[in-house]
């Protein structure tokens, strides 16, 4: 049987809704933090930095698993991200698949300012992902 989300995960959308606040987000104004938990309970946050070249602009979420990657952290089991938004911001098409890849089918908290909140699996944000098993 499948387990259900690990616990914690209030606690870690507290430290993403932080990362948040160091969000460079000047075009869109749209701040999003993530929180990225390590395996071993570490924790590595992002923000989306914004670029005024519009399309270098790096999300929040791909900040923090590029960030734990490059520490050489490599096993995760959880990621929070919080926004403002109308509607509960999921992770996008981009940000989905490097999480695929480096954190396979983690659970993915979503929180927003109101206390909106949803956790699913990454298998459920990408169904048929294309990794390294297809080459
Ligand atoms: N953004 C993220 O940080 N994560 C996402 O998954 C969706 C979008 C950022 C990129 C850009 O700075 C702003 O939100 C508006 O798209």
């Amino acid at each position: 049987m499948k387990r259900g989300p690990p616990s914690g995960l209030r606690e870690l959308a507290r430290i993403a809704l932080d990362a948040r606040e160091k969000a460079h987000a000047p075009y869109s104004r749209f701040k999003v933090g993530a929180a990225l938990r390590a395996r071993d309970g570490e924790i590595v946050t992002g923000c989306n930095v914004e670029n005024a070249s519009y399309g270098l602009t790096l999300c929040a979420e791909r900040v923090a698993v590029f960030k734990a990657i490059s520490e050489g952290i490599r096993e995760f089991d959880a990621v929070a991200v919080v926004a403002d938004s109308p509607r509960l911001a999921p992770p996008c098409g981009p940000c989905r698949q490097i999480l695929w890849e480096f954190c396979g089918d983690v659970w993915v908290h979503l929180e927003d300012l109101k206390g909106h909140r949803r956790t699913l699996r990454m298998s459920k944000l990408l169904p048929l992902p294309f990794d390294d098993r297809n080459l």
